[in-house]
């Protein structure tokens, strides 16, 4: 569900975000440029609180997924702490106005500084991933004479059923402790009295679009829980990472409260009894929340191929590129007769033509869309890449001294840039100066 709809305004289906038209924001903030639906993102974020209330879970927003610091605020008003995996992920959440004391920090690289800046900020829960780590975090804590609290991350070993890129949870990835030897690590670290190790982390994949791998972990989890107890170590945390899928194609995405139905029956009885539960969603929260907007600068054709050359590429959305990851795209303004139908990934509509959707990127990986039914498109119209608020500016790069796209967040009919588009200084700033470190 999203605040992004087609109406009719003559005898054309015009996009709009919230009570603004798509090309209404084109033509003030320029193209490419990310749009994000206040209404879509509070609405996003009230859902899942409800759907999962019984657990009264701490929401942690995945930075990571959209890291732009309105977006956060807005986030951390509403209640959401922070899922983070850096030092500079931590910065920005803090910048936001989310407190350290609401933030998760996984990651399987943290450096010392990165600990000894989460400690000096008063992390709520380091996620660990190797005995290793643990080890550092412990001896970091002590120099310090502080306390901190860790949930270990255990990989359960379940196939999530999603792209090997973002499976995180099986045995074969870097991240995590195998569940066999997590309590081998409990026996040996569960005592530290710097490093109180309280909780079990995890987060097997993502996007993961059935319930039965969330089933499955959460199952082996309480498990392991039960038998630590046995043990005599008290599992008083449970995070279950992200992972919750977001409407890129079709319906089939399960609801928030399928998730919830799936997973709140096994844990409820816990959480009374005095479990505390963090969810770390990014994608589900935010991906719907925007799209991207670029214009069409040339049409072109090769051989048998219409190419719709934009000014956004592989540089500004990279997800299409790099995990062949289906984006719904249609032009802002099209006649009736085209009105989308954004659940259906291939619309039967007499006239649409088969196009290429490419950015002006000097790789023949660089595009957004190939073969994608379109109606006829021309120079100089704009479309609308959707379901891109998630991983999206996240994962921009400058590639081909590119400048970054600049955000911005419409709420109704107000609009506000909350990220300026980059500029040509921009690219060259950190390069001005050179240092020298050592002649020789
Ligand atoms: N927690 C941890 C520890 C994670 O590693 C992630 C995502 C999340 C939570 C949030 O997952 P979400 O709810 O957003 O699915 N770039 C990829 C996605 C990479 C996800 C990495 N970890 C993409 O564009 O699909």
């Amino acid at each position: 569900m999203d605040h992004f709809a087609y109406s009719t305004v003559g005898g054309n289906a015009v996009l709009s975000c919230e009570r603004l038209p798509a090309e209404e924001v084109a033509r003030l903030v320029g193209t490419p440029c990310y749009v994000y639906s206040k209404a879509t993102l509070t609405e996003h974020f009230t859902k899942l609180a409800e759907a999962f209330k019984a657990l009264d879970p701490l929401i942690c927003f995945s930075i990571k997924s959209c890291g732009n610091l309105s977006i956060c605020r807005l986030l951390g008003e509403l209640g959401a702490g922070m899922d983070v995996v850096s030092g500079g992920e931590l910065y920005r959440a803090m910048a936001a106005g989310v407190p350290a004391s609401r933030c998760v920090y996984a990651g399987v690289g943290k450096t010392d500084e990165e600990i000894a800046q989460a400690l000096d900020a008063g992390l709520y829960l380091f996620n660990v991933e190797s005995e290793e780590e643990f080890e550092n975090i412990a001896r970091i804590a002590k120099a310090k004479n502080v306390v901190c609290k860790t949930a270990l991350r255990v990989n359960p070993d379940v196939d999530p059923r999603t792209h090997r890129y973002t499976s995180t949870g099986k045995k074969e990835t870097k991240f995590g402790v195998d569940i066999e030897r997590a309590k081998e690590f409990f026996r040996r670290y569960g005592r530290d009295s710097h490093c109180k190790l309280v909780g079990i982390h995890l987060h097997i994949g993502s996007p993961i679009y059935t319930t039965d791998p969330y089933v499955e972990s959460v199952r082996k989890a309480t498990t392991l829980m039960d038998e630590l107890a046995a043990e005599g170590f008290t599992v008083s945390t449970l995070d279950l990472g992200g992972g919750f899928g977001a409407d890129y194609e079709t319906d089939q995405t399960p609801t928030l409260s399928t998730y919830a139905d799936a997973i709140v029956p096994l844990l409820a009885a816990r959480v009374k009894a005095g479990l505390r539960i963090i969810l770390e969603p990014g994608r589900t929260l935010v991906a719907n929340a925007g799209v991207l907007l670029t214009r069409v600068l040339y049409m072109k054709r090769s051989g048998d191929k219409t190419f719709a050359i934009c000014d956004a590429g592989m540089n500004d959305l990279l997800r299409p590129s790099h995990y062949h990851a289906f984006h719904f795209i249609w032009p802002a303004e099209t006649p009736l007769a085209f009105r989308p139908d954004r659940r259906a990934k291939e619309m039967q509509v007499p006239g649409l033509i088969s196009v290429d959707v490419v950015g002006p990127i000097c790789e023949s990986g660089d595009f957004l869309a190939l073969d994608r039914p379109l109606p006829p498109v021309k120079r100089g119209d704009l479309l609308a890449i959707f379901t891109a608020g998630a991983y999206g500016m996240a994962m921009a790069s400058r590639y081909n001294a590119q400048p970054l796209p600049a955000e911005a967040l419409v709420d109704g009919s107000k609009l506000t840039v909350i990220r300026a588009r980059e500029r040509y200084e921009d690219l060259v700033a950190h390069e001005r100066s050179p240092i020298a470190l050592a002649t020789g």
